[in-house]
């Protein structure tokens, strides 16, 4: 587990006001009949909600967004970061993990319980990091600094549509390097996050990930969708709270990483986990011209021996 997150989880217990278990399953409870029934988190209003949000969902955040934010690591540090609908702090934490040179970090997020948490978190981390928290929401209240990193962390999903792309211009007019959006799996998250990505491609954006080109998404003329998928460990307590059996869980994702700046695009995505069969791999890939299947036999020999370790969701 990535250290800051196991701070985070062990922070929950010891540091925030101790729920029992039993009220931590029933807050979960009920923040899932709010997603079922809304899509949405924005009814994580009290200190309870907050503690079942980070001790069930943060953990699967958290390795989406790392994943995500893994991309664009080789050659990138940022100094600065903006969280946009931060929640109790996942995105900054996973970027702490991944750069813990970080300058500043700005959290912005419209819930006080949420607020509350990630300012106790941060504050008991005692990082050299200078942190802003701002209780404010992303749709009404404007930017006048740029940030290296700018981050939409499953919040696009919690808004309508004109104020989905209220936020992505002020988001992308604060960026001055990278934009990374995450959102869950699902056929209509992806919808949401195909709109993004027109919106964002006609302001000037070029495309880091997942696709390899600027054009139409190929999927959006099937019944699929692009989404990917990340495995994560279980702790006992997080088994516990979710009432689980396995000691982990596939996390289904969509995501975007939008660049400022001219984008190399000369590489596939592996759409689709890698069919292994004897003697050949089939591999799903999205290209510029769409998508097509390529068939690695055993004699490609170097080829066949990269394919055998490639994964759903790499470039290819
Ligand atoms: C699903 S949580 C994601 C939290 C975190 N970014 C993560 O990836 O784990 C969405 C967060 O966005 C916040 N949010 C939703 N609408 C917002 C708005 N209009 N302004 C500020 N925050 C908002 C919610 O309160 C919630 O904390």
């Amino acid at each position: 587990m990535q250290p800051n997150l196991e701070r985070a989880l062990h922070y929950i217990n010891s540091h925030e006001k101790t729920f029992s278990s039993k009220e931590i399953q029933k807050a979960h409870e009920d923040l899932s009949a709010c997603y079922r029934s809304k899509g949405k988190t924005q009814d994580i209003h009290n200190e309870a909600m907050v503690a079942a949000y980070v001790s069930a969902r943060m953990p699967a955040t958290h390795a989406v967004i790392n994943t995500c934010l893994q991309k664009i690591a080789t050659n990138f540090a940022p100094t600065s970061l903006l969280d946009l609908g931060a929640g109790p702090g996942t995105v900054t934490l996973a970027a702490l993990d991944l750069w813990p040179e970080l300058k500043t970090a700005t959290l912005v997020e419209h819930q006080p319980s949420m607020g509350r948490f990630s300012k106790g978190l941060f504050d008991s981390l005692n990082l050299k990091t200078t942190f802003e928290h701002l209780q404010k929401d992303v749709t009404n209240f404007s930017l006048s600094t740029k940030y290296d990193l700018v981050t939409l962390g499953y919040v696009l999903g919690e808004l309508n549509q004109d104020q989905q792309f209220n936020v992505l211009k002020k988001a992308f007019d604060a960026t001055k390097e990278f934009l990374v959006i995450t959102m869950p799996g699902t056929p209509h998250d992806y919808k949401t996050l195909m709109l993004a990505r027109d919106f964002l491609i006609r302001k000037g954006g070029h495309i880091i990930a997942p696709c390899p080109h600027n054009n139409k998404c190929p999927l959006e003329i099937t019944e699929d969708w692009c989404h990917f998928s990340v495995r994560l460990h279980r702790t006992k307590s997080h088994k516990h709270i979710k009432q689980g059996v396995l000691s982990y869980e596939d996390e289904k994702f969509s995501y975007l990483i939008i660049s400022k700046k001219e984008a190399c695009q000369d590489f596939a995505r592996i759409l689709r986990k890698p069919i292994k069969r004897p003697g050949h791999i089939l591999l799903d890939l999205c290209i510029a011209q769409g998508t097509k299947r390529e068939i690695i036999t055993k004699s490609q020999k170097d080829i066949y021996k990269n394919a055998s370790k490639i994964m759903w969701g790499d470039a290819w």
